[in-house]
């Protein structure tokens, strides 16, 4: 019998990594009756944000590369909509598999729903119930064009429901009678793949910034809100200085390119505080598992990533997010992940209230198994094979 064909696409970092869950479990146990295709639509192509993750996590090289790079929001989606049009009419994979919220996730749906080729959304149903972030209307519109929908949270789960999704619904399913599964967070099966690993890497990370362990400051930004608004981006900079001199603690800063644009560009005075100061700890980019190992060493996590804010539960971290909502809203009600926004004060007061915390936080098992991904495939499996 032809293997069943899953057409893959990433772009962005996060999706090269969570497809990396998926890669894995392939080869390890489904690799008899799946192959996997993989379109980068080159939304990410720093070495970085891109190459580094297929090396270090062994992903199948990319099969197609539609090099569309950087761009506003509606010529860079519109360059993938043609990209992976032309793809899915060459490799006329079973159906196409898209992960998370980027452009490169709605494009992919896009492209596909209109060639009617059954999308299959990972990280379906996640809602900030704010318009204004790109991500929320490329999540809508990919979960509105997909036939299968995993959800990673109880959460994410209601709000298709609440969007009228039904979970009664039988096969066949079609784009037009779609599957929503609740499931666990792909992150997590990577999370604890990698766990160990990364300990066992030999990093020049702890070493060469002189980090002691429990004893450091992760800081990411990169949302759109907090670097393209100067005023944002040094309320939060300038504070988390004041606290790293206050607490003599220092703050380790992997920068997306995006915020050491906006800071080189906009706020010249403000860098050169930073570049001089003991505490501060600006980097490039780090690879998945020196994330992991910062991630696991350090005392906690100030972002306003959303991967990042899951792996600070994985690892059992406190984390202070830099945005006014969150899709994650677990983590908020169980009082580890505190909202910030952009607030001075806030910041502050959280992060003193987590620094002398004197109690043990708890950190229940919201993301599955582990084994998220292997439940995935066996969906799309029966689904496929009908
Ligand atoms: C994108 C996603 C965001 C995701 C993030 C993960 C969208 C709308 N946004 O945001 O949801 O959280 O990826 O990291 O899809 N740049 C480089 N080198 C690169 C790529 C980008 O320097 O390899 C710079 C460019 O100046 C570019 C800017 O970063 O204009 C933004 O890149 P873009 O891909 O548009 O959005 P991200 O902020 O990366
Ligand atoms: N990450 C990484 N190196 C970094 C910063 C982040 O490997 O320097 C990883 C992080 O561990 C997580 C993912 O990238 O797995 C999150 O991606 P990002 O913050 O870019 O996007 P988001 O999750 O907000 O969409």
């Amino acid at each position: 019998m032809p293997k069943i064909k899953i057409m893959n696409v990433v772009g962005a970092r996060p999706q090269i990594i969570k497809s990396s869950a998926i890669s894995r479990a392939i080869r390890m146990s489904f690799s008899s009756k799946l192959e996997e295709r993989t379109v980068h639509t080159g939304q990410h192509y720093d070495k970085e944000l891109s190459e580094v993750f297929f090396d270090e996590l062994e992903i199948p090289p990319p099969h197609y590369n539609l090099g569309v790079g950087s761009a506003r929001h509606g010529r860079q989606t519109a360059m993938m909509i043609m990209g992976i049009e032309e793809v899915l009419y060459n490799e006329k994979p079973d159906c196409i598999l898209l992960y998370g919220d980027t452009n490169s996730t709605l494009a992919g749906a896009i492209a596909a729903a209109k060639l009617h080729f059954p999308v299959i959304h990972i990280e379906a149903g996640l809602r900030a119930f704010n318009k204004s972030m790109p991500e929320e209307l490329n999540r809508i519109i990919s979960d509105h064009s997909s036939t299968l929908l995993f959800a990673p949270t109880n959460a994410a789960f209601k709000n298709l429901i609440n969007e009228g999704f039904r979970p009664e619904n039988q096969p066949p399913y079609t784009i037009d009678n779609p599957k929503i599964y609740l499931t666990g967070d792909i992150m997590y099966d990577n999370s604890l793949f990698f766990a160990e690993l990364a300990e066992k890497k030999k990093s020049y990370l702890l070493d060469e910034l002189k980090l002691e362990h429990e004893n450091f400051i992760l800081v990411t930004i990169h949302r759109d809100i907090n670097t393209d608004d100067p005023t944002r981006l040094q309320n939060i900079l300038s504070t988390l200085n004041e606290m790293a001199e206050d607490y003599k603690i220092p703050f380790v800063m992997p920068f997306h390119p995006r915020t050491m644009n906006s800071l080189k560009k906009s706020l010249v005075p403000l860098y050169n505080i930073l570049r001089n100061s003991k505490f501060i700890k600006i980097i490039p980019p780090v690879s998945y598992l020196e994330m992991t190992l910062l991630e696991k060493t350090c005392r906690m996590i100030i972002t306003d990533s959303g991967g990042v804010q899951k792996e600070s539960h994985f690892f059992r971290k406190p984390c202070i997010v830099l945005r006014r909502e969150t899709e994650w809203i677990e983590l908020v009600a169980n009082g580890t992940v505190k909202l910030v926004d952009a607030t001075p004060e806030k910041i502050k007061t959280e992060f003193r209230s987590f620094m002398t915390i004197n109690y043990e936080l708890a950190y229940p098992g919201f993301y599955g198994d582990g084994k998220t991904s292997e439940f995935i495939l066996n969906e799309i499996l029966l689904f496929l094979e009908k």
